[in-house]
């Protein structure tokens, strides 16, 4: 067993699990490569959160398994929360499938490759004190590293799979992530993202999420400082403050909404009000000039009704969020909600969650028009998609409210900053021209 081919799906914690997934494989000798074909085994990343996620890896592991058909000596795995969800299930009548391995087992996964070469594997044992903070993950090439601060999630919220998928809420040691932030500043990354379910309510026995915020704004060679997804209920004064004093530390914070009606809230188990998020949501505002709020909601939750979802709407018309994840409400086996019936049929879900958009564009829109003629600072990612061959080279990257600017390619490298005059907008895009030179290249230079 030498190489690995390691597909992900899901949401960014699955693509730092899948950053660690191949550090752990690296360090035992095997290496990832590129294309399936190249492969000794196939592993699957897998996101239950929606029966549609689901859907699409059940899909994808057909596609596996005919090609193990071809080739019956590749071993075949599938990782992740659809792993831990679905567990010996998985195994049960796929011959092609030879490993199931849940989000707490990837410390052993080259033993566990190796052994499901001679037999079918599952490891899908949560453990309460697995954190992988010794773990060195290989992270891909960019300006932006993930790192994870905490697993699991203790929240249960009625709709939502993951504390099923990833079991219960753990912190990793301050220290270990001042060490991995400072490693990947070495390497040459510019912005750290920290990731956690409810990442706001980090707390390694103590230190708290303030706290590391403010040891990482100390580190030396980080620009920028990102997280997500706080949890309203864990929106502390000292986070607020931490951010409001740490310069580097984006002013950006997503923070769920899920509903603007109290009895859905309530139903949800989201242990906030909607004049609660409001509070929470002018505190931000106050303290911390120029702040971006963004959101997910969700629509068609059982017992939504009409008068709910227009709650929902005027709560987004009061709020603006600078841009919403819309979804529509998916039952998940295991959690509560599933239990109950559904009273929001699949059509008015869709009506629901086209109105929701609509509205969404509209005041993304307006306040990006807002900013023509404006100036921000970029750090820059790299050459833009947009650049084709018909227009000139384009280069992109992010405000610090995390917009996406395109503009000219003027020679500012990956990770410099570079002050831009936005000219045009959309609802999700913003243009713009540089401004006088280019800010000085980043004296390490990107990893890969
Ligand atoms: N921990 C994060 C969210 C993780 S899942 C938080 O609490 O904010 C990302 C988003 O998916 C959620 O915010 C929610 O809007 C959506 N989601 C979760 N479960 C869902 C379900 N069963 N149906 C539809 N959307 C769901
Ligand atoms: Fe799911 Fe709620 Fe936990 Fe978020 S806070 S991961 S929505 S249970
Ligand atoms: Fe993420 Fe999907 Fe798991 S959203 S935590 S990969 S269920």
């Amino acid at each position: 067993m030498r190489t690995v081919f390691l597909e992900t799906y899901g949401c960014q914690m699955n693509v730092a699990d899948s950053e660690l997934m191949a550090g752990v494989l690296e360090r035992a000798g095997m290496s990832l490569v590129d294309r399936p074909e190249d492969a000794d085994a196939l592993i699957l990343n897998t996101c239950a959160i929606r029966e549609h996620a689901e859907q699409r890896v059940i899909g994808r592991i057909g596609d596996f398994a005919r090609y193990k058909q071809r080739n019956p000596a590749v071993v075949i795995g599938v990782a992740g929360c659809m792993a831990q969800h679905l567990r010996k299930k998985l195994l049960d009548g796929r011959r092609s499938l030879d490993l199931v391995v849940g989000p707490d087992g990837y410390r052993d996964l080259p033993r566990l490759l190796q052994r499901a070469a001679g037999e079918p594997v599952a490891q899908v044992r949560l453990d309460r004190d697995e954190t992988y903070g010794d773990l060195e993950p290989r992270r891909e090439p960019g300006v932006r590293a993930w790192v994870t601060v905490q697993r699991g999630c203790d929240k249960f919220c009625t709709y939502c799979v993951v504390p099923f998928t990833r079991g219960r809420e753990r912190s990793l040691p301050l220290a270990d992530l001042v060490r991995q932030v400072r490693t990947a500043a070495d390497q040459g990354f510019r912005e750290i993202v920290f990731l956690g379910q409810t990442v706001n309510s980090y707390h390694d026995g103590t230190h708290d999420f303030a706290d590391l915020l403010r040891a990482t704004d100390a580190v030396e060679g980080v620009t920028r400082i990102r997280y997500t997804s706080p949890h309203p209920s864990d929106m502390s004064v000292r986070v607020i403050d931490a951010m409001s004093t740490c310069a580097k530390v984006m002013p950006h914070v997503h923070l769920p909404l899920q509903s603007g009606s109290d009895p859905i809230l309530s139903a949800m188990n989201r242990t906030y009000t909607t004049g609660e998020f409001r509070d929470v949501a002018e505190r931000i505002r106050r303290a911390i000039p120029g702040v971006a709020l963004t959101t997910d909601i969700i629509v068609g939750f059982p017992g939504e009704t009409e008068q709910d979802f227009e709650a929902t709407a005027a709560l987004m018309r009061e709020i603006r969020f600078e841009s919403a994840f819309l979804f529509k409400y998916s039952a998940r086996p295991d959690t509560r909600a599933f239990t109950w019936p559904e009273t929001v049929s699949e059509e008015a879900k869709g009506h629901r969650l086209s109105q929701l958009i609509e509205l969404q564009h509209q005041i993304s829109g307006e306040v990006h028009d807002a900013m023509v003629g404006r100036d921000v600072e970029v750090l820059v990612e790299g050459p833009s998609r947009r650049g084709g061959e018909e227009r000139e080279p384009q280069l992109h990257g992010k405000t610090p409210q995390f917009k996406t600017v395109v503009f000219r390619d003027d020679g500012t490298p990956a990770g410099a900053l570079r002050r831009v005059r936005i000219v045009g907008a959309t609802p999700v895009t913003l243009f713009g021209e540089s401004l006088a030179q280019p800010t000085p290249a980043p004296l390490v230079t990107i990893a890969g």
